[in-house]
């Protein structure tokens, strides 16, 4: 297990299972291309994880959003921006290809990952459990 590997904790829960549930398998997603980085797979390889990473992150925050709006949450608007600021940054990582995923790139993708997690998604979902 590679140092930059995401430990899920209870920490990372937002109280919601079936968005918990997401965050698990992103983490795990994301752990997976620190894996296969440090490895030394193929680049092919490092690329079909990498998309996953980028689908899975798409669907999830188009659950997170649906969620939100169903209930008129207020913080929708603001969430949704942080999403879509994400999306792009995550979308130019993946356009990059492997040639791109430095240690720093790895790091960012980590950190906002559990950044956005305990911020954002805690704040907005916390008036739902
Ligand atoms: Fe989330
Ligand atoms: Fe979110």
């Amino acid at each position: 297990m590679s140092m930059l590997n995401i430990e899920w904790s209870e920490k990372l829960s937002v109280g919601i299972a079936s968005v918990d549930e997401d965050h698990r398998k992103l983490v795990s997603l994301v752990n997976d291309l620190f894996s296969a980085c440090f490895a030394g797979v193929g680049d092919e390889a490092v690329a079909s994880i990498l998309s996953e990473v980028v689908s899975y992150t798409q669907y999830h925050f188009g659950h997170e959003e649906a969620f939100l709006s169903a209930r008129n949450s207020p913080a929708l608007p603001a969430h949704a921006e942080e999403h879509r600021q994400l999306t792009e940054q995550v979308l130019a990582i993946a356009r990059q290809g492997r040639e791109a995923l430095s240690e720093e790139v790895l790091l960012f993708l980590r950190d906002w990952l559990a950044h956005h997690i305990m911020g954002t998604d805690k704040e907005s979902f916390s008036p739902y459990q």
